[in-house]
């Protein structure tokens, strides 16, 4: 017997019911963002991940699926920021469009411990827009994520913003850490005594007690900020106020991924335990020209789909109703059958049949449980007659149809 890879899901068509329901949602909701799709591969070079998210995260030392070796290896993509952003540059997208408004869903790939909403195989629902150094984007992206909450039905959400600076800010600010926390480094974690030499920020937002207790005690303010990045963030948050979108200030908020300058978030649910983070995001001004590209600044946000759909509210999803479902009893009636549901389907009309010939009980039990809308039942008298029984699986009412006015018949029910 194989089984699943531990940390991959199998997706049940019950649940995949509610996968496709998000997914219609959130691309109704891009659309009046005018957000276009962008299809991506799943595989990349491994190096574009090294260059965009860095070489000391956690996610490039531990958890990257590589293929292949050194520098020709291939990486199963990790997130989508990096992906997008290769082909922005790859398509000339800067040519073609300039300011480009693109969202992509699919698997991402992370070799992490499995635990409750921390998956190897897991989904993102993002978006990124590329090609603007305004603030009236970051406020945008903050509320299409807000906008895309509301529309799934999510509440009990807290949406944290903070700003790390330019480049030059961020350096300002690994500096002075350094400086604050040097005789400090007892007290921290085994993971932040190795991020002080290679990735200080990260010390901000981490979970152990210890650190965070250290942590807690330092001023850190906007003191890094100069005066351009101190101006964005402050029409940023003043954006999201004339919105009324509720947000926490939150100090301490770095991101663990390397490319974030200027506005990043994070939004947290307390329903998923301590994988809090429903989804994230935040700019990354450098990245297209670190890879290579145009001097572009640009912001976007992933969630992750398996956390949005572990906190929805669990209200039973309403069915489609359409359904015929074809009950043919005996060899003739069964060839009949075959017609009927070949001409239901020309006319667009949804519909299925018994392939396990199961008795007339069984059958509609299976309708039922199919939650069909509509039963046909084809029988020797209805063969004789020429007609159909059609039932209406809600009100219970049954009458007799003339088989060739069943599509007219469904079409007046
Ligand atoms: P991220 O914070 O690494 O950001 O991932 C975004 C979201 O993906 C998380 O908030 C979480 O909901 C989900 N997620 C991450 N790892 C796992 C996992 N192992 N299992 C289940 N869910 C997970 C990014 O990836 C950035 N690319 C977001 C972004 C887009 N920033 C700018 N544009």
């Amino acid at each position: 017997m194989f089984k699943r890879v531990p940390g991959t899901k199998d997706i049940l068509q019950e649940e995949s019911f509610l996968w496709q329901n998000l997914e219609r949602i959130s691309r109704e909701i891009f659309s009046l963002y005018n957000y276009k799709e962008i299809r991506v591969p799943i595989i990349e070079e491994a190096g574009l991940f090294d260059r965009s998210l860095g070489g000391s995260t956690e996610i490039v030392q531990k958890q990257m699926f590589l293929i292949g070796k050194e520098k020709e290896a291939l990486a199963l993509r990790p997130e989508g920021t990096a992906s997008v952003a290769r082909a922005y540059i790859e398509n000339n997208l800067d040519k073609r469009e300039g300011f480009a408004k693109l969202y992509y869903t699919g698997p991402m790939f992370r070799a992490e411990r499995p635990q409750k909403g921390r998956l190897r195989q897991f989904h993102h629902l993002g978006c990124e827009a590329i090609g603007s150094y305004d603030s009236a984007i970051d406020v945008e992206i903050v509320s299409l994520a807000d906008n895309l909450l509301k529309a799934f039905s999510i509440d009990g959400y807290e949406v944290e913003i903070n700003s790390l600076g330019c480049r030059k800010d961020k350096k300002e600010l690994t500096l002075t850490l350094r400086e604050e926390l040097k005789g400090k480094i007892g007290g921290l974690c085994a993971d932040c005594g190795r991020r002080f030499e290679g990735n200080v920020l990260r010390v901000l937002d981490c979970k152990n007690e210890s650190c965070r207790k250290i942590v807690r005690t330092m001023d850190i303010g906007e003191r890094h900020l100069c005066a351009e990045c101190k101006g964005h963030f402050a029409r940023v948050k003043a954006g999201l106020d004339s919105l009324k979108i509720k947000y926490l200030v939150n100090h301490y908020l770095v991101r663990g991924l390397d490319y974030y300058t200027r506005t990043v978030f994070e939004i947290k649910h307390k329903g998923l335990g301590s994988q809090d983070a429903l989804g994230a995001g935040g700019r990354y001004d450098n990245l297209l020209k670190e890879l290579g590209g145009p001097d572009a600044g640009a912001t976007g946000f992933a969630f992750g789909i398996e956390r949005l759909l572990l906190v929805r509210s669990r209200k039973p999803e309403v069915r489609s109703q359409n359904l015929v479902y074809v009950i043919a009893l005996g060899e003739e009636a069964k060839k009949e059958g075959l017609k009927i549901l070949d001409n239901l389907r020309k006319a667009g009309v949804s519909c299925d049949t018994d392939y396990e010939n199961k008795s007339l009980k069984g059958a509609m039990r299976k309708a039922n449980d199919l939650a069909a809308g509509y039963v046909l039942i084809i029988g020797e008298d209805e063969l004789k007659k020429g007609v159909v029984t059609l039932k209406d699986m809600k009100t219970g009412e049954q009458k007799e149809v003339k088989t060739e006015s069943l599509i007219e018949a469904l079409e007046q029910c």
